[in-house]
């Protein structure tokens, strides 16, 4: 198979760069750096029906992954998570149609395989051996993983309070793991350090331009599972926002490749009542977040006070005619417990957000009973047993 992966993209100026060598936030602006493919050549040349028959995971979807040769995919199967159906939630609250797609299923139990598998094959492709990651708990085990697999060194910051599980896969998988008196933006400021000393390759989310390509994949899985048309609603719980941007943009490729048409779900940020600097500026309209101050939620994953893309977030709920709400640690619990009785999922307090979010906005009318919604669980519960 082929990757029509033609070049990098600022986000922010459309300055381009060549996509052949290690980068991490545009040299000029210091934004996000986009990988851009060639998709007025791949429109005529792939079949998306031809990618039902391949192995369902998210490098069936190679044509639109950034690597070149198959050789450097560094996989453990990630991606081709169920989107299941969740009658007795619907049932439960008035829903025509609610689906829970499951990223707990993923290897190292959480989504964030699909952007580290992503990150560390291309890391491969491009010589690059010993990488660093800031991380709140669950990029870090599966980077560490990654990096087992591939044979790279692998570096983690993460905050001490991070769950005990992240801590341990990090280190059963021969990471050299430091903890951080601090929150994910303290690590990040220490990993960055680190990295310039030693030479480490920083894969920090969305500084570094593959990651996003990972967790795009959602999207396109959404799509593909739904016959190539997408939900009225997706909800996500958002921290660096990199799933919910990265589904954003599989949308824009997928229309551009004329797999889909022009419509396009609300996208939907849910966070903690504890960091929530998305729904802060997207209420009072900014592009940018400020960081949130003493940052707490029993969510780790959505413990973000800042995100380097936000206005990639915050563009994409506001075209989509989403919104951002926050919901509070009680309430994620409660949604944890309707999930793993109702459904017979044990999501994590993430993904359990979702829920919780949704179903405020079913009260308040910003989302109808009709609308086809996709809950977005990132990750699994056994990963939080200190939490129930
Ligand atoms: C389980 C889980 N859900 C959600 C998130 C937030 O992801 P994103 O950075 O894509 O917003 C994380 C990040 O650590 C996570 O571990």
């Amino acid at each position: 198979m082929k990757s029509y992966l033609s070049h990098l993209e600022c986000t922010e100026t459309g300055e381009t760069y060549s996509a052949d060598e290690p980068h991490t936030l545009s040299p000029g602006a210091q934004k996000v750096l986009y990988p851009r493919y060639d998709l007025e050549t791949a429109k005529r040349e792939i079949d998306r029906n031809a990618i039902d028959h391949r192995p369902p995971n998210m490098w069936r979807f190679f044509e639109v992954m950034p690597v070149r040769d198959e050789s450097n995919v560094v996989t453990m199967g990630e991606g081709g998570t169920p989107m299941l159906r969740a009658r007795r939630l619907e049932a439960a609250h008035d829903a025509r149609t609610l689906y829970i797609k499951d990223e707990g299923l993923n290897p190292t139990g959480s989504f964030k395989a699909r952007g580290l598998s992503a990150a560390v094959s291309r890391a491969k492709e491009l010589g690059l051996t010993r990488l660093v990651v800031p991380s709140a708990g669950n990029a870090a085990g599966a980077l560490a993983s990654y990096c087992a697999k591939a044979g790279m060194e692998c570096h983690v910051f993460m905050p001490k309070d991070a769950p005990d599980a992240n801590k341990r896969e990090t280190e059963m998988a021969g990471a050299h793991l430091t903890l951080v008196d601090g929150l994910i933006s303290d690590a990040g400021a220490m990993s960055r350090k680190v990295a310039a000393e030693l030479g480490l390759f920083d894969v920090s989310t969305l500084r570094e331009p593959y990651r996003v390509e990972g967790k795009k994949t959602m999207g396109y899985e959404i799509a593909q599972d739904l016959g190539w048309r997408l939900p009225d609603v997706i909800v996500y719980p958002t921290g660096g926002g990199t799933g919910i941007v990265g589904m954003w943009k599989a949308f824009n490729e997928m229309e551009e490749l004329g797999w889909i048409g022009p419509e396009r779900p609300k996208m939907i940020v849910v966070q903690a009542e504890g960091c929530a600097p998305i729904v802060r500026a997207f209420e009072r309209g900014e592009r940018h977040a400020e960081p949130w101050e003493n940052a707490t939620t029993i969510a780790a994953g959505i413990r973000v006070p800042s995100a380097v893309g936000d206005y990639l977030i915050l563009d994409a709920v506001r075209e989509s005619g989403g919104t951002a709400i926050t919901v509070s640690d009680a309430e994620i619990v409660e949604s944890m417990k309707e999930i793993a009785s109702l459904e017979g999922i044990w999501p994590a307090p993430e993904g359990a957000a979702t829920l919780t979010g949704y179903l405020k906005l079913r009260e308040s009318g910003v989302i109808g009973a009709e609308e086809e919604t996709v809950l977005m669980n990132t990750g699994t519960g056994y990963k939080y047993m200190d939490l129930v």
